[in-house]
């Protein structure tokens, strides 16, 4: 173990340079012009697998984006791991805030500046450059690895929920591990044993069927914008509760020993508030902010448009407006179920002067892991090894949609090993990496393979 933690330390530039060269390449999955680099990213992703020493290296074309698969397979009896990542990286708008390219990788005050730094290249990362100290010093693993990458978590993992299904057995595994969520604070070792799922939902109000002169129109008709405004407006009540019938019904509720350990954590509001430019926060009555972004559901507006939205003035009532609304949702909502309650709710809201169309784009189941399965308690130890300090756990707003699926398909409860940082500008401007963090990442990997081999 030893010789292992050396050569991570001794090898920290060259991991750091390799870094780069995988945050140079724009694979940003959404955006079909990107198409190619996302192949490129695949082989970077399946080059590194190889040069680390594993086994049976196979990029799967999919109808999106590829997948990448290796194993290692050389100690029987020993339990098999799946580690889990992505290589895609969401768009870069807007580019005029950002200080540096997001494809050249600058490195400023130990962080490290690109998209994907830390969702979820650079934390991927580190797990490839752990099982390389092993080849490089022991010559061997101390326990079975498998490795299954994808490059559409960002687009909903359409299609490695299907290979999922079909490919039981090449992922059957014993535990898997995954680094794509945050430590609560800096320097903190964290495990996060909750995440948020989603449902991502569109409205459109059509009210006359084409653009009207505001002169000649205005005060005689029903203006969408306004219509879809007062929908909106009435989707939470002065309590901060979402207002959609039968919508709590399948909460889990909090237990008081949950808000307790909650306590424990010493989450300071005033710099959470203080941080994003605010100075007042606001949510659902009678929770705590941790609370409300771990443990209760959230709706939220993403985007609104309709009408005239250049520059200047232009004098029009719109056909048509719009709005993108996603729903954070908690153990044991059920996306499907809520995009259709949320539909049924927004048809009765609609008054009878406009039409009303409500699309479903995308969902998420949320999940909750174990904390007492082994893999959970031997990435606690590895984590606190590698840190020095005791292992915190936490719940997260975030959602990664596939990890209901390794629990169901797989029947293994996941365990959320993340070294970003909620500060670090993922998907947005600017976004980075903290460096130490990544060297805690690269050695907590390592001391989990350890522990959790025992
Ligand atoms: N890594 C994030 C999820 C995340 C965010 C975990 C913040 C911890 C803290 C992941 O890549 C992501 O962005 N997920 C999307 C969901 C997806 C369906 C687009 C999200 O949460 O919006
Ligand atoms: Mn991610
Ligand atoms: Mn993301």
């Amino acid at each position: 173990m030893d010789r292992v933690i050396k050569y991570i330390e001794s090898n920290y530039d060259k991991y750091i340079d390799e870094l780069k060269e995988f945050l140079r390449i724009p694979s940003i999955s959404t955006l079909p012009e990107n198409k190619s680099d996302m192949q490129a990213a695949a082989r970077f992703v399946a080059d590194k697998l190889k040069d680390a020493g594993m086994n049976r290296i196979e990029i799967f074309q999919t109808e999106g984006h590829p997948l990448i698969y290796g194993e290692w397979l050389g100690a029987p009896g020993k339990p098999t791991v799946l580690i889990y990542g992505h290589y895609d990286v969401q768009p870069v708008d807007p580019l005029e805030l950002w200080d540096n390219h997001p494809f050249e990788p600058t490195i400023k005050d130990g962080k490290i500046y690109a998209r994907g730094a830390t969702d979820d290249k650079g934390q991927m990362f580190m797990h490839i450059k752990s099982v390389e100290a092993y080849f490089k010093t022991m010559g061997h693993l101390p326990l079975n690895v498998k490795f299954i990458i994808e490059g559409e978590e960002e687009i909903g993992s359409t299609n490695l929920t299907p290979f999922l299904k079909q490919n039981n057995d090449l992922l059957k595994c014993d535990a898997v591990l995954i680094s794509d969520t945050a430590l609560f604070s800096p320097g903190t070792p964290t495990i996060t044993y909750g995440l948020r799922g989603l449902a991502y939902m569109e409205v459109e109000v059509t009210g006359p069927n084409q653009d009207l002169h505001s002169g000649t129109y205005g005060g005689a008709v029903d203006n969408p914008i306004t219509v879809l405004a007062e929908i909106i407006s009435k989707l939470h009540d002065k309590d901060g509760r979402i207002t959609i019938a039968g919508f709590y019904d399948d909460v889990l509720s909090l237990t008081r020993k949950e808000r307790e350990n909650f306590k424990v954590l010493k989450f300071k509001e005033n710099g959470f508030a203080k941080q994003i430019g605010l100075k007042e926060l606001k949510g659902e009555k009678g929770f705590t902010t941790i609370e409300r972004i771990w443990a209760r559901p959230a709706l939220d507006c993403n985007g609104i448009f309709g009408g005239w939205t250049g520059l200047g003035a232009k004098t029009v009532i719109p056909s048509k407006a719009t709005a993108k609304i996603s729903m954070r949702l908690v153990p044991h909502q059920d996306p499907k179920k809520i995009a259709k309650l949320f539909t049924k709710h927004i048809k009765n809201l609609a008054p009878s002067t406009v039409k009303v169309k409500v699309r479903d784009l995308h969902g998420g189941y949320p999940v909750i892991t174990l904390l007492d399965n082994p893999a959970t308690i031997a990435a606690s130890k590895a984590m606190a090894k590698a840190f020095g300090k005791k292992t915190v756990f936490m719940r997260e707003g975030g959602s990664i949609p596939i990890v209901v699926e390794f629990a169901k398909r797989l029947k293994v409860s996941p365990v959320l090993m993340g070294l970003g940082l909620n500060t670090e500008n993922l998907h947005s401007p600017n976004e980075h990496f903290n460096l130490n963090h990544f060297k805690l990442g690269i050695k907590s990997s390592a001391y989990f393979l350890d522990e959790y081999s025992k």
